[in-house]
């Protein structure tokens, strides 16, 4: 009984706070086109109507409104509608509408970059500029973990993990390996042309073009090159100058290095709107729904947890927005291999990397991190998947 009186109550109060809200709003309109028509008159010369200050510009409307307004203004009532807002429901529904407006707008750049621990948007220290050179004058706070993230001389360290002193941490294999500097010094110079010889790669160029279809309808926006190793997809996004950011993003130190190098050594590149960031695929430093596009060339395999790093790039793309990835399938006549499954869940726990048996696996891997339009291109090993958030 207690309880239904208690939801009875919050109706009603609901009711008086919409209608609260309703006046207040119809109040702010009056007055903005109250001033429009000032600013009207005053530049015609002319004077005003006159009208009472307290509400809108017709008497007939402000003697109908004033007992309303007489109420909703009583300090009895602003008690009662500050009671209800503090109310766990109403609290609820506020923050279901403002994320909804949220969600939906696109953010400044300055707010895309995210604490790795709380995600709360961090705070650069002086003006954010998104530039290759700013990254060693750039730190960065979270308010809420008062943590702060700085740059080194090429990138931004925006992992969990960055700061510390005693603790060090390794991932598997498949990881540690690219941040050998011997393997960061060869990818480029032999051993990304490899993947064409016996994975069917297009190369490089002809795999850009490919991307650009499922790129098109967030062109303009930010894209993510994530895994981007020494960076040669992301060259190429920065010279198409088709996206306002470009974020290369690696979790190994080396070959964001030599990105940085090959960027520096390169002439027809801008620094501006460019920037470098450190980050495990698991825990992208971006606010949610901030992005336009993530491209993950020949990394899906490498992830330690590929289903976490596709949850986190769905988290972080805004609605509508584009994931496009390439990685290898070991199928057709590789599937007659006796005891495949087991192979590579052996081979899976020694290394940390992924062997993906069919197109249909990798489809689900991203129905099921919550993309949809899943596509598939094939080349023999070679797949090149696009999906897009819900809008
Ligand atoms: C084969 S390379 C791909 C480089 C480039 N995108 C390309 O298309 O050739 C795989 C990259 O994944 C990166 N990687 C591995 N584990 C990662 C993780 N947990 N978070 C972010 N990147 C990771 C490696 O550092 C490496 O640069």
């Amino acid at each position: 009984m207690l309880l239904l009186f208690y939801l009875y109550l919050c109706n009603i109060g609901l009711y008086f706070l919409f209608l609260f809200l309703f006046v207040k709003r119809l109040q702010q309109q009056t007055n903005q086109s109250r001033a429009t028509e000032m600013a009207t008159m005053a530049a015609a010369n002319l004077s005003p109507a006159p009208v009472a200050t307290e509400f809108g510009s017709s008497t007939s409307t402000r003697s109908f409104l004033k007992p309303l307004l007489f109420m909703v203004n009583s300090p009895l009532f602003r008690k009662f509608a500050a009671k209800v807002r503090e109310s766990p429901t109403i609290a609820t529904f506020e923050t279901i509408l403002e994320t909804a407006l949220n969600e939906n707008e696109p953010k400044a750049k300055e707010q895309v970059l995210a604490c790795p621990i709380c995600y709360d948007t961090l705070i650069w220290n002086g003006d954010p500029v998104f530039s290759v050179d700013s990254t060693p004058r750039s730190t960065l706070k979270c308010n809420i973990c008062k943590k702060s993230y700085s740059g080194n001389e090429t990138h931004l360290d925006l992992t969990v993990a960055s700061g510390t002193k005693k603790y060090g941490e390794y991932m598997p294999a498949s990881s540690e390996l690219f941040r050998l500097p011997i393997v960061s010094f060869l990818y480029e110079r032999g051993w990304r042309q490899a993947f064409s010889i016996w994975g069917g790669y297009p190369g490089p160029q002809k795999e850009y073009e490919m991307m650009k279809e499922y790129l098109n309808p967030v062109i303009g926006g930010s894209i993510i090159d994530a895994s981007c190793g020494s960076g040669m997809f992301s060259r190429l996004f920065q010279k198409s100058r088709l996206f306002s950011l470009v974020v290369a993003l690696d979790y190994s130190d080396t070959m964001l290095k030599q990105c940085y190098d090959f960027i520096k050594q390169e002439e027809n590149i801008s620094n501006e709107n460019l920037i470098l960031v450190k980050a495990d695929i698991a825990r992208l430093p971006f606010a949610s729904s901030s992005i336009d596009a993530v491209h993950a060339g020949a990394a899906l395999h490498c992830w330690p947890s590929p289903s976490s790093g596709v949850a986190e790039i769905n988290r972080i793309l805004r609605p509508g927005g584009v994931f496009v990835a390439t990685t290898f399938i070991v199928d057709g006549p590789y599937s007659y291999i006796p005891f495949l499954s087991p192979i590579r869940e052996i081979l899976g726990q020694i290394s940390g990397s992924r062997i993906f048996l069919s197109d249909r696996e990798l489809k689900d891997l991203c129905i099921t991190c919550g993309l949809v339009d899943v596509t598939c291109v094939r080349n023999r090993r070679f797949v090149m998947i696009s999906a897009r958030k819900p809008a």
